[in-house]
């Protein structure tokens, strides 16, 4: 049985001090149990910090994951951080290809390939962002966007190297609009990536591989959610900046409870 993987996108949210106060209410909340994971993305600034303070936390398990990564280890690309960065500081999860990574920064799937690549040989788990606009879902090219999408960003990572990857299917349409994927919507792509990964790796791979979903995922609608059987886990936004509403779906994740 595969593991589930609650994380939350803080985005460009919280100062240092919501941070901390975050994380400890998170703590206080959530029952911790090895079936489920939890990692939080804080901006960029207050990562370091943020490994420092839960690590000061009795008991604490949140792991920290960053927003983004990039695919050159050093050198003349201001304003970028390298995943051997992101490591030197304790970061163990890197987003790529976030869908406002693409619309407000122009990143293609070739980019987000290179990240994802970076990312692995670095040692970090990538969490690579696939979805489709409401456009192409009304065109019924859905899936088809989808392994495109997936084949693209997957290029050169081998079957050693693909077990360490999540994919996250996040429509865009439901991210930050309060319009969640149905249950069958999100099972169902959740299911063609997994069907793209057993033709791509085998069986043995595509049965491991784990899978979020995301996309205006809340307290209310996560239990239906994270029980289909091909959806491992939330890639969280809004309702990551809350303490209660995470807990709630990270409490909801358990094994017992879906
Ligand atoms: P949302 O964001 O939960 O606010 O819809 C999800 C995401 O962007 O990963």
């Amino acid at each position: 049985m595969r593991n589930k993987i609650i994380v939350g996108n803080w985005k460009m949210n919280n100062s240092s001090s919501e941070s901390l106060e975050l994380v400890k209410k998170i703590n206080d909340l959530v029952v911790w149990k090895s079936d489920v994971e939890v990692v939080v993305c804080p901006p960029s600034v207050y990562i370091a910090t943020t490994v420092k303070e839960i690590k000061g936390i009795k008991g604490c398990q949140i792991k920290v994951g960053a927003q983004n990564g990039h695919f050159e280890s050093k050198g003349a690309f201001t304003g970028e951080i390298s995943c051997a960065m992101l490591i030197d500081v304790g970061v163990e999860y890197v987003v790529v290809g976030h869908s406002e990574r693409r619309q407000y920064f122009g990143e293609t799937d070739e980019v987000v390939n290179k990240r994802a690549l970076c990312a692995i040989k670095s040692g970090l788990t990538p969490i690579v962002c696939v979805g489709e606009t409401l456009a192409e879902r009304e065109n019924s090219i859905t899936e088809e966007i989808i392994r495109k999408q997936v084949k693209l960003i997957l290029n050169g990572i081998s079957e050693n190297e693909i077990e360490k990857v999540i994919i996250a299917y996040e429509p865009i349409w439901a991210i930050g609009t309060g319009k969640t994927a149905t249950n069958e919507q999100a099972n169902e792509v959740c299911k063609s990536i997994r069907n793209l990964v057993y033709e791509l790796y085998g069986e043995k791979v595509s049965e491991a591989i784990r899978i979020q979903y995301g996309g205006s995922m809340n307290g209310e609608n996560a239990r239906e959610l994270l029980s289909q059987s091909e959806i491992d886990g939330g890639l969280v936004g809004g309702a990551s900046l809350k303490a209660e509403e995470f807990s709630k779906i990270v409490n909801s994740a358990h094994n017992d409870n879906n």
